[in-house]
C-alpha cells in the first residue's frame, strides 16, 4: 500500500489517463477526488470505484478547471470530505487546435493556476503537510508537434512552468513534476483529426495504455528524490527522465527519446 494515508486530487479523472491514475492510486490504498467537467460520466465512473474499493475512497467533485472558483472548490471538496490533500495530478486536457485560446486556457493556464492553489493549500508555511504535484504535459511538450502547434504550445508551457517551481520544495515541502507521455490510447486520440501520413507515423511510434502512464505518474508520485523533473513514457524506452542543458547530469547521459 505505497500511498496508505495519502489524499490525491486528479482532474480529468473521469477517463482515459486520468481514470486510470485514480484507479491506480485507489488500489494503492489512497482515497481521491475525481475532478472533471463530465459531471454524467464522472458521478457514474466514481459509483463503480466506490463499489469496487470502499464508498469513502472516492469522491467526485464536478469541475471545469478552467473556472477560478469551481477550482479552489475542488480543492475545498476535498480536504473537507478527505481532511487533506497531498498528491495533485492536474491532468484534465483536450487538443483542439480551431479552439486554441479555450486549449492554453484548459491544458496551461489551469494547471498553473491548480498547481499555485495546491502550494496555498498543502505548503509547510502554511500549516499543510507538503506533497506533490504532478502536471501531464506529452511529449509534444518537449517536441514539436506540427499538426498540433497550439497543443504543442500549451505543453512546452506546462514542461517550462514545472522545471522553474523548484523553489518549492524547499519553502513549502512540495514537489513539483511533470509527466511527458507519447500517444495514448484514450478518447484524446482516438477522435484526434489526422491525415493518413499522421496515423502512419502514430502506428510506427506505437500507442501507450493508460495504465502504463499512470503506473509512471504513481513513481513521481512516490519518489521523494524527483522534484522538477520531467519524465518521459515511450514505447521505445517505457518510464525516462529527459535532461536539458544544465541539469545535473546533462552532459554525460545526454537526453534521448
Ligand atoms: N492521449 C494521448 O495521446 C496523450 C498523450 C500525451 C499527453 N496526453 C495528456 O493527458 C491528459 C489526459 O488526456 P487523455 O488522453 O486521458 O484524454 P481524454 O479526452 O480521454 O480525457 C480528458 C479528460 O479531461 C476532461 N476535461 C476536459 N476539459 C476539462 C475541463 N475544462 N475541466 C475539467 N475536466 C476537463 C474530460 O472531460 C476528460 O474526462 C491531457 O492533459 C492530455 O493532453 C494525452
Amino acid at each position: 500500500m505505497l500511498l496508505a494515508g495519502e489524499v490525491a486530487l486528479v482532474t480529468g479523472a473521469a477517463r482515459g489517463i486520468g481514470l486510470a491514475t485514480v484507479r491506480l492510486m485507489l488500489q494503492h490504498g489512497a482515497k481521491v477526488g475525481l475532478a472533471d467537467i463530465d459531471e454524467t460520466v464522472g458521478v457514474a465512473t466514481c459509483s463503480e470505484l466506490q463499489k469496487e474499493f470502499s464508498r469513502n475512497a472516492a469522491t467526485f467533485i464536478p469541475t471545469d478547471v478552467t473556472d477560478s472558483m469551481q477550482l479552489r472548490r475542488m480543492f475545498q471538496t476535498t480536504i473537507k470530505e478527505f481532511g487533506k490533500v497531498s498528491i495533485v495530478c492536474n491532468n484534465a486536457g483536450v487538443a483542439d487546435e480551431q479552439n486554441w485560446k479555450k486549449m492554453i486556457a484548459v491544458n496551461m493556464v489551469a494547471m498553473m493556476e491548480s498547481t499555485h492553489l495546491a502550494v496555498e493549500f498543502m505548503s509547510h508555511t502554511r500549516g499543510g503537510e507538503g506533497g506533490v504535484v504532478i502536471n501531464v504535459s506529452s511529449m509534444g511538450g518537449i517536441l514539436p508537434m506540427p499538426f498540433g502547434p497550439s497543443y504543442s504550445a500549451s505543453k512546452f508551457g506546462i514542461v517550462g512552468f514545472t522545471r522553474s517551481m523548484t523553489e518549492c520544495l524547499e519553502r513549502d515541502g512540495i514537489r513539483v513534476n511533470c509527466v511527458c507521455p507519447e500517444f495514448t490510447d484514450t478518447a484524446m486520440l482516438a477522435t484526434a483529426s489526422m491525415t493518413s501520413e499522421q496515423l502512419e507515423m502514430v502506428q510506427s511510434v506505437g500507442i501507450l495504455q493508460p495504465e502504463q502512464v499512470a503506473e509512471a505518474i504513481l513513481q513521481l508520485a512516490t519518489d521523494s528524490s524527483k522534484a522538477g523533473a520531467v519524465m518521459t513514457v515511450t514505447m521505445k524506452r517505457g518510464i525516462d527522465f529527459f535532461l536539458f542543458p544544465g541539469d545535473p547530469g546533462y552532459s554525460s547521459k545526454k537526453s534521448k527519446l
